[in-house]
């Protein structure tokens, strides 16, 4: 052991942000630092307000090795361009079948495009879920880390839960926290009160529902985890050590 390997997280984009330094905007983007690349996660709606918040966050746009697309949403791919242009050397992680005209954008800002269809490794201690079917067809990021698994979603589409087994059947692990977009916004309590006894059930030790996740579930979620909510904000840091 001895090597310290801290998983860092921030939240650069997010509907709600901790503080005046920060803005708030629908959308999301997580940096993630501590491995060999610097992952960022979605790049938000809107380029200006990324950048910004990237650089209250101290983070420099050309420290970032790879942006991993989860799918398809502007709220999740609109600040691409703008970052694309402080950093034309950026891997692009995409699900494969984006569309042609986001394949031209890429092309366009010539950053290196990698289409992406299977669970895979992006470097040590960090993959993609690969492109996971659901009504709408996403990927999310999986981290590995001294206690286990975490995992980062965008919207989480095909179901939150149904994501989280897929990770399970490929790590053969449970997931240590997850955090991200969970799309719960108009479910039934009863129902996100199930999704959070499967969270529960399957060994979920951190939670963290943001961005499009609704207020019910954040409600529900700090209720049944207390201290090991994550309250993610844009602005807000996370260490796995
Ligand atoms: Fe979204
Ligand atoms: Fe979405």
């Amino acid at each position: 052991m001895g090597e310290k390997t801290n998983i860092r997280l921030q939240i650069v984009y997010d509907n709600r942000a901790l503080n005046e330094n920060f803005q708030a905007d629908w959308g999301f983007s997580c940096l993630v630092t501590g491995l060999e690349k610097s992952i960022l996660f979605d790049t938000g709606a809107n380029g200006k307000i990324l950048l910004h918040n990237m650089e209250n966050l101290g983070i420099s746009p050309q420290n970032i090795d790879v942006v991993l697309l989860s799918h398809d949403h502007y709220d999740h791919t609109g600040g691409l361009e703008t970052l694309a242009a402080k950093n034309p050397r950026v891997e692009v992680w995409f699900p494969h079948f984006f569309s042609g005209p986001f394949r031209e954008k890429i092309q366009a800002i010539k950053t290196k495009p990698v289409p992406v269809e299977e669970y895979q490794e992006i470097c040590p201690g960090a993959f993609t879920t690969g492109v996971i079917s659901g009504w709408i067809n996403e990927q999310s990021l999986v981290l590995s880390f001294s206690k286990g698994f975490i995992l980062i979603t965008g919207c989480a589409h095909p179901r939150i839960t149904r994501i989280m087994e897929q990770v399970r059947e490929k790590t053969q692990k449970n997931l240590y926290a997850v955090l991200g977009g969970f799309h719960l916004a108009g479910f039934e309590k009863n129902e996100i009160l199930e999704i959070i006894q499967e969270f529960k059930n399957t060994g979920v030790q951190k939670a963290g529902p943001c961005h499009c996740s609704g207020d019910e579930a954040r409600k529900f979620f700090l209720q049944e985890y207390g201290k090991d909510f994550l309250d993610l904000s844009a602005g807000k840091e996370v260490v796995f050590p």
